[in-house]
């Protein structure tokens, strides 16, 4: 069976710190369904700045379920407690008070990799595979750790900083569930655009984000999606149907050619592991560049195709199919949280520190160096081969939308997850 991440979360250790003892929230990051992301900063180093991810309590909400707010939530600390690596954005406290849940990262300064990568002068296959690297580098550790992703898209990939060739992060555990191979997995989720022939089929393993991940290197390069359509009804038609057209204006070399159809190669058995990609010429050249090929490179510069456009049209497309944050909910969230504020600078502290105390670098600082001494210091159903029931092309010819095999909370459930960031 899958394991039920939920069951472990609810096994968190809580003490009774509020998330202001130890942070200032500052301006916000980013919106979405479920909250926001906004500056969370250190009070006892003013200038080290986080990000806090602050979720709306929604655990009574009318089916919710697994999938409300709250179970999402759990699920990314209990995951995100035990990742630590260079491509993953670093976990480091949890919060719960009674409107809202709270979980503090790293900040990421680059904002989001499409628009970053916008400023390069020149973007090229090389650029791109030093960015999937990282990408999959991600991806091959949490498989390692059998954990899956299930959002792997554009928007949840950050960089670290201003620069557009920092360290690349991936965020967004909301939907990332622990899984068992040989189990298969059959709840839709995900993005339209990025989901897996075989999830549409809800019988699925770690393999989708492999997919998601061919996806989201597709579009850098293409400026356009495998699969496109006004709805994800239409769009998951195509992926079930339609072969993937793979000529281009921007004529890529046939080692990129070759790594995209192995990522997005309809077969889970022929499809690239993660690990396999991180051994695949094309991501292995960017790693160590060939000196002999940078020099040929450099010095026929007009062949080294610039994918420039294609990126451009790629942000586009991220941006357009982006939802509009909810204002209403929006604001009422904004003034709960000063209302929370407000009363913590009357001592009233209604907050909760859930799961594990991180070491801090700063805590075994000297006293002085430290500003003041207030500091007080979801889960998936897997399912056996047996009982899943894999979607054909016939069963989206319904006249139902979405497709039979798919109900409409799952679509709603989809849709729910894009989120509108605003300007940094
Ligand atoms: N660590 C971070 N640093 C900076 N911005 C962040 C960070 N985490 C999230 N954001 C911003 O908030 C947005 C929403 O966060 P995300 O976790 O992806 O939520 P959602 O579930 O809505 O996709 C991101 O697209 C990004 O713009
Ligand atoms: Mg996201």
């Amino acid at each position: 069976m899958g394991v039920g991440f939920r069951a472990e979360a609810e096994d968190l250790d809580t003490c009774h710190q509020d998330i202001r003892d130890k942070y200032e929230l500052g301006k916000v990051l980013g919106s979405g369904s479920f909250g926001q992301v906004r500056e969370a900063i250190l009070k006892e180093l003013p200038d080290k700045v986080r990000a806090v991810k602050i979720i709306e309590r929604d655990d009574d909400a009318e089916g919710g379920g697994e999938w409300s707010n709250s179970a999402m939530f759990r699920q990314e600390v209990a995951l995100l407690q035990n990742l630590k690596h260079d491509n993953i954005v670093r976990f480091w406290d949890v919060y719960e008070d009674v409107h809202f849940l709270y979980v503090v990262m790293d900040l990421c300064r680059g904002g989001e990799v499409f628009s970053k990568i916008l400023e390069l002068r020149r973007f090229t296959e090389a650029n791109a595979a030093t960015l999937g690297s990282q990408m999959l580098a991600a991806i091959a550790y949490i498989h390692s750790k059998s954990i899956m992703h299930r959002d792997i898209k554009a928007e949840n990939f950050l960089l670290s900083d201003k620069s557009p060739t920092s360290v690349v992060k991936m965020i967004d555990f909301g939907m990332a569930v622990k899984f068992d191979h040989g189990i298969w997995f059959k709840e839709i989720c995900g993005s339209p655009h990025y989901l897996a022939p075989e999830l549409i089929g809800q019988k699925y393993n770690q393999m989708v984000d492999m997919w998601a991940f061919g996806v989201l290197m597709y579009l850098l390069m293409y400026g356009h999606y495998p699969y496109d359509s006004k709805n994800t009804r239409d769009i998951m038609m195509k992926v079930l149907t339609e072969p993937i057209r793979w000529q281009t204006k921007a004529k890529l070399s046939q080692q990129t050619l070759g790594f995209l159809k192995r990522c997005l190669e309809p077969s889970v058995r022929k499809r690239m592991t993660a690990e396999d990609g991180l051994k695949h010429p094309w991501i292995v050249g960017a790693a160590a560049p060939d000196p002999e090929l940078e020099r040929e490179v450099s010095t026929k510069n007009e062949d080294v195709e610039d994918l420039n456009e294609f990126v451009r049209s790629a942000h586009r497309k991220v941006t357009s199919s982006r939802k509009q944050v909810d204002q209403e909910a929006e604001t009422r969230r904004t003034e709960m949280l000063e209302k929370i504020n407000k009363d913590f600078e009357k001592g009233i502290r209604l907050g909760n520190r859930l799961g594990e105390t991180p070491q801090e670098d700063f805590m075994s600082r000297p006293e002085f160096v430290r500003r003041d001494n207030r500091l007080t210091t979801a889960p998936s159903k897997a399912v056996s081969e047996s009982k899943t029931k894999a979607a054909t092309p016939a069963a989206l010819s319904s006249d139902c939308s979405p497709p039979p095999c798919v109900s409409c909370a799952d679509v709603i459930r989809i849709e729910l997850r894009h989120s509108t960031r605003s300007d940094i």
